[in-house]
């Protein structure tokens, strides 16, 4: 299999919307989460890491340091940073 794309963080902070794709980057991974948005437990807050790190949410939202929440996840990577 061939090696995930390199992308900049100015590229991940052009897909902050749903319109434009919601990416976030999370441990040196970029993932397209534009399709779990409508499926997160939490709602619409998870759009206030649009473009940027999940860390420092996730670091307020302890209910994220579990294996299953990293499983969904790990669907959605499109690349590295
Ligand atoms: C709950 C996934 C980002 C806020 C959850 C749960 C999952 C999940 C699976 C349920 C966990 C459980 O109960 O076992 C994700 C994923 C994210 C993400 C995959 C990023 C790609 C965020 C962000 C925030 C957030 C950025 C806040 C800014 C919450 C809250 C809950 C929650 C408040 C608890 C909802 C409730 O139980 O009432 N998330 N989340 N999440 N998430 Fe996220």
């Amino acid at each position: 299999s061939s090696p995930l794309p390199i992308f900049s963080q100015d590229e991940v902070t052009k897909h902050s919307s749903l319109e434009h794709g919601v990416w976030v980057t999370y441990k040196g991974s970029v993932y397209d989460i534009t399709e779990f948005v409508a499926m997160h437990p939490g709602g619409n807050k998870i759009l206030l890491a649009a473009g940027g790190a999940l860390e420092p949410f996730w670091a307020l939202y302890a209910v994220h340091n579990q294996e299953h929440v990293l499983e969904i996840l790990s669907q959605y990577k499109v690349g590295e940073l």
